[in-house]
């Protein structure tokens, strides 16, 4: 096939996993990081479950002369995927600006110097988008309400950014817009890697499971929704990045409908707070340590996608559950402890 994909970001979480799904699928990629959120030796391990090494830029997206530096040695790409951004919603609240900075600025350098060496991009973006949800299931039709963060924002400008630029025939972008990504891949070789304390459920259930956390809170049981917590649709990290491959082929075979299209992706089952806990102690057979606190604040009741777009137009369907993805994720942590890789 001999395709070529250029994945920023492509030793973080999501990244690496669709990097492994890419090679696993005939493509050649390429990376560039700039390891602000990543580890260099997750190469190693994409190299361990593929055999094979892909080309690696240690970049910064934001400095125009590296991406245009990158586009003269590597010439041309089928397709771009952008997963490279920062992702945490609560610093972004606090930090607006580093929030604007990096994720617009990357994304606008990359637009603009990929102009001549590539027409197909695939953006990561993020159910956050539809802010407080005006309706459930969430359709891609579903209007947006105004960003509950600086994270959030920059997906909305990203997602309008592209669709313009889509429109005036400089590129075909596909907008994927992701749940909860979760879990890790089933030879526990890569996975997510928090930067200090987590936020998001899972990897905080896992360190608590692991003793790294002393107290997992569950933040509010007084929701408007069954058992009183939080729901959320849940997506297998590696279901997710084979979301990515699919809208590669998409592309590649040209049989996308509009330059700009959006999919959620998600499973579209929502699950409580606590069904994930539960969940997670009977699969992984321990007893989790935790306690119902106060509601975080921006939390909706509940949010989950109609994922019918994804099924019938992108042909994908997420084939992991909540099984998997939580067993994945003791998994992933339990061989994090004894490989002891956190260098
Ligand atoms: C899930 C549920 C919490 C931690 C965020 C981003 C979103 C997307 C995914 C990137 C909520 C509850 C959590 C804890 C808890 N990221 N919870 N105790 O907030 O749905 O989405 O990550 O695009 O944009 O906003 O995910 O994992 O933080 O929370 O009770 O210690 O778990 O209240 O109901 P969230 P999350």
């Amino acid at each position: 096939m001999n395709k070529r994909v250029l994945v920023t970001g492509g030793l973080g979480y999501i990244g690496s996993h669709t990097v492994v799904e890419l090679l696993q699928s005939g493509y050649n990629v390429v990376i560039a990081d700039d390891l602000s959120n990543s580890k260099e030796f997750i190469l190693d391990r994409i190299e361990m479950i593929t055999k094979q090494r892909p080309v690696f830029y240690c970049i910064d997206l934001c400095e125009a002369d590296a991406v245009k530096n990158l586009f003269d040695k590597e010439h041309s790409f089928d397709v771009i995927i952008h997963f490279a951004a920062f992702k945490a919603v609560g610093e972004s609240v606090v930090q607006p600006l580093k929030y604007f900075q990096n994720n617009l600025v990357s994304l606008l350098n990359l637009l603009r110097c990929m102009d001549g060496h590539c027409i197909n991009f695939v953006f990561s973006s993020s159910a956050t988008v539809y802010g407080e949800p005006q309706e459930l299931p969430l359709k891609e039709t579903t209007p947006l309400s105004k960003a509950l963060s600086a994270y959030g924002s920059t997906k909305q400008m990203g997602e309008e950014i592209l669709e313009k630029v889509a429109a005036a025939g400089k590129v075909q972008v596909i907008s994927l817009r992701y749940f909860n990504p979760v879990g890790a891949h089933s030879s526990a070789l890569i996975g997510e890697l928090p930067l200090g304390t987590p936020n998001n459920l899972l990897p905080f259930v896992a360190q608590t499971a692991m003793g790294k956390q002393k107290q997992l809170t569950v933040y509010g049981d007084d929701y408007d929704t069954p058992d009183g917590t939080c729901i959320r649709d849940y997506i297998h990290v590696v279901d997710l990045a084979r979301a990515h491959v699919v809208s590669c082929n998409r592309q590649v075979e040209k049989n996308n409908q509009s330059a700009y299209e959006v999919f959620n992706i998600g499973t579209g089952k929502g699950l409580s707070v606590m069904e994930v806990i539960k969940t997670f102690e009977k699969e992984n057979q321990l007893k989790l340590n935790y306690i119902v606190g106060r509601r975080r604040s921006g939390d909706a009741a509940s949010v989950y996608a109609d994922v019918e777009k994804a099924h019938t137009v992108l042909q994908w369907k997420a084939e992991k559950d909540i099984v998997d993805m939580v067993k994945d994720a003791w998994r992933w942590e339990s061989a994090l402890q004894l490989q002891a890789v956190e260098k």
